[in-house]
């Protein structure tokens, strides 16, 4: 995620030499610095001092530990710092970093790797409105953004875009399946079902009618896609969506707990 994030901040014309990298492996540096002319570190303290903006994208469980060793160099200097760890409160972060911690708390998507990212973003009430634009604009280099006033709401955004490429991935499996079922190689199907995914997506989004809309247009009355779809509707295709997302945000709210961070 992180290196998502240098790929785009640097491709939105960041000046690279404004970047400081720091993780213990120096040959995960290495990589990255072949990659990017950016500064790297292995000692976290190095990156963090001086910095008007801290992004912290290290695994969940390692967070704690991280975000304590910083606590002393962060409450001195008071930088932005943004969260992409998932299940983790601003509340907890703002417990192990320092109580007056400006915090923006994202959940990107793995597109991210692709600048084609969707990202919620909660910011608590110490973020001022020059923080909020800047964390916008360095999740932006990787995607959408959408922002949530309502932290539970975070939640949400991990059951229907965080992990919403599965479940892309799983209806793009189902259709390849099923159109090896009609005859077709796995390839051949695996192409046709991941081109018509693309497709479509790529119509929605550049068209101005919703994806309501551009269904109906495409499913003349008797024809084969209504057929299609009404066997979906028999099969309760949206309560299963419905369903497995309420199910994620379920998991989701678990997960925080087991971090013990609920507020
Ligand atoms: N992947 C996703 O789709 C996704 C989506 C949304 C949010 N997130 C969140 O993004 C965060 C990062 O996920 P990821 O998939 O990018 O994980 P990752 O590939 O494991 O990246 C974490 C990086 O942090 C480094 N690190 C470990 N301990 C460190 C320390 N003490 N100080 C500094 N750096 C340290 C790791 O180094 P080593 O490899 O040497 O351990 C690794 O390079 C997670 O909190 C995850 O919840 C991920």
């Amino acid at each position: 995620m992180a290196s998502s994030l240098i790929g785009g901040l640097i491709a939105d014309g960041w000046n690279p030499s404004s970047i400081t990298v720091s993780d213990p492996d120096n040959q995960q540096l290495e990589r990255l610095s072949q990659r990017f002319p950016i500064t790297t570190t292995t000692d976290n303290s190095r990156a963090v001092a001086g910095a008007d903006v801290v992004v912290m994208a290290v695994k969940p469980q390692v967070m704690q530990s991280v975000a304590q060793a910083l606590a002393a160099s962060i409450s001195k200097t008071q930088p932005l710092v943004i969260s992409i760890a998932a299940g983790i409160s601003e509340f907890t972060l703002r417990h192990w970093l320092g109580e007056k911690t400006a915090i923006v708390r994202t959940m990107p998507n793995t597109p991210a790797m692709v600048q084609s990212g969707a990202t919620g973003m909660y910011a608590n009430p110490y973020v001022n409105d020059d923080q909020r634009n800047v964390a916008e604009s360095i999740l932006r280099a990787v995607g959408i953004v959408i922002w949530v006033d309502d932290e539970a709401m975070m939640d949400a955004v991990t059951a229907l875009s965080g992990s919403g490429p599965a479940y892309i991935f799983l209806f793009i499996e189902a259709l390849q399946a099923a159109g090896q079922e009609l005859g077709f190689s796995k390839e051949t199907a695996y192409l046709l079902a991941l081109q018509t995914a693309f497709g479509a997506t790529k119509m929605a989004l550049e068209s101005e009618e919703d994806a309501t809309i551009l269904r109906q247009r495409v499913t003349s009355p008797g024809g084969t896609t209504e057929r299609a779809i009404n066997t979906f509707r028999e099969g309760g295709f949206n309560d299963i969506v419905s369903k497995a997302l309420h199910a994620a945000a379920e998991r989701s709210r678990e997960l925080a707990q087991e971090f013990g961070n609920t507020k």
